[in-house]
């Protein structure tokens, strides 16, 4: 048991750790090799409560802490980052905002039946000329009495074409300065997603473009207030960090035990592999990285249960975890030789599904832009930073 999680914890880890071995680790490497959505298997993370972990029960949702979603993300993840990702996508990135910007109408609406998993939720931020310098969208929403119009084109959606529900980012404006959040029904008219985009890893997960031709959306359903939309989109991605870092330390987690199960079994020279110092040394650093990686995790899930700032610790945490996934598996490869490069083992899934976490939700370079701009604003103290004070936890 890890020292830092209470014994209400480490059970919750094992439980979720039970349903990943039993459920998703069977199947991941068919849905890979596929590109098949696991429809089932969402089906029952819904009926298991990890598609709302942190949303209350009233909601439907699973009422746990970022710490019991950061585990649970790591363990998902460890059997199979495209299952992971589309709860992370569901949790962190429309279940949340919706929670804490959304009417009470809206709650009743769209929480309970994101929760079961009955609809899933995709966000749409990044567009085809524009991912890091998310503010910059050429999508607008026009105003035309009770209802707005939208159109533009969104990239790299994950969940295109399963969700029942976008969160769409648009500008109120049309110099594009005022950005606003939109809850889009996948039936309403004018919103068209594209093909599924054919991926290096996580393949099972869908991502496509999303189209929105004249598309018609009630005033009910912009999320806040008129020209809020990028602090919604920035604070909503704080919190989507902590995902993607557990995510990746999930993944290097896997890494690691295939390669000290190989090094173990796989003879050399006479000798287990294992018992080489070239060997070992991978291994420990594995391990050591990983922990830190680890660590960093839990301290920015802490500091948002705790409802303090934690931006800061959330785009560390992404940036460390998603680069030791990309170390971890790399080697994991190196230590598995010929087999490694084998489409019969895992670590290529692994090394393949690690390298889109230093990716989206901000590039590693934006992370490192983050981290730069809350030292520079706020000195070397570890006191966490002001921006998110007093916002949502
Ligand atoms: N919390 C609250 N407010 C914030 C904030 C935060 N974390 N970050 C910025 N803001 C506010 C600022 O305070 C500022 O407010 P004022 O105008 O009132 O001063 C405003 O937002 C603009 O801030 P910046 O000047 O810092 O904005 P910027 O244009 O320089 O961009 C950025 C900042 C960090 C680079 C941002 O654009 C960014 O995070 N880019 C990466 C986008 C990203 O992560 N995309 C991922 C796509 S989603 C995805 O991958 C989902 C998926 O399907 C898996």
């Amino acid at each position: 048991m890890h020292p830092l999680l209470s014994e209400d914890q480490e059970l919750f880890r094992r439980t979720v750790r039970e349903f990943a071995d039993n459920e998703i680790a069977p199947v991941a490497a068919e849905h890979d090799e596929a590109e098949q959505y696991p429809a089932d298997n969402v089906r029952k993370m819904g009926e298991l409560g990890l598609m709302g972990l942190t949303v209350p029960h009233e909601y439907g949702g699973a009422g746990v802490g970022s710490m019991e979603y950061a585990l649970a993300m790591e363990e998902v993840s460890r059997a199979c980052a495209a299952h992971s990702v589309i709860l992370t996508v569901n949790v962190s990135l429309v279940c949340e905002p919706i929670y804490k910007y959304g009417t009470e109408e809206q709650r009743r609406r769209f929480l309970p039946r994101l929760t079961t998993a009955e609809m899933i939720g995709s966000y749409c931020l990044s567009e085809p000329s524009s991912g890091s310098d998310a503010r910059h969208m050429e999508t607008r929403a026009e105003r035309d009495g009770d209802e707005y119009i939208l159109n533009g084109a969104k990239n790299w959606i994950t969940n295109g074409g399963v969700s029942g529900v976008y969160l769409v980012y648009a500008a109120t404006d049309p110099q594009g300065g005022r950005i606003s959040a939109f809850l889009v029904e996948a039936d309403r008219p004018g919103l068209r997603p594209g093909a599924k985009e054919k991926k290096l890893g996580i393949r099972a997960s869908s991502t496509t473009q999303v189209f929105l031709e004249d598309c018609r959306v009630p005033v009910a359903n912009r999320l806040g207030e008129e020209g809020d939309g990028f602090k919604i989109a920035m604070q909503t991605l704080d919190g989507g960090r902590i995902g993607v870092a557990a995510q990746a330390l999930g993944i290097a987690q896997a890494a690691y035990e295939a390669s000290v199960a190989y090094a173990r079994e796989r003879q050399a020279f006479g000798h287990a592999i294992a018992d080489f110092q070239g060997i070992q040394w991978m291994l420990a650093d594995m391990a050591t990285r990983i922990e830190c990686a680890r660590l960093l995790v839990y301290t920015a899930a802490q500091l948002k249960d705790r409802g303090e700032p934690f931006s800061k610790q959330s785009s560390m945490a992404k940036l460390y975890a998603s680069e030791t996934a990309m170390w971890v598996t790399t080697k994991a490869v190196q230590v598995h030789g010929g087999y490694g490069y084998s489409r019969e083992y895992a670590v290529q899934r692994y090394f393949r599904d690690a390298k889109i976490t230093e990716i989206y939700e901000g590039t590693s370079e934006i992370q490192r832009m983050v981290i730069a701009r809350h030292i520079l604003r706020e000195g070397t103290e570890y006191a966490s930073g002001s921006r998110a004070a007093g916002a949502p936890a």
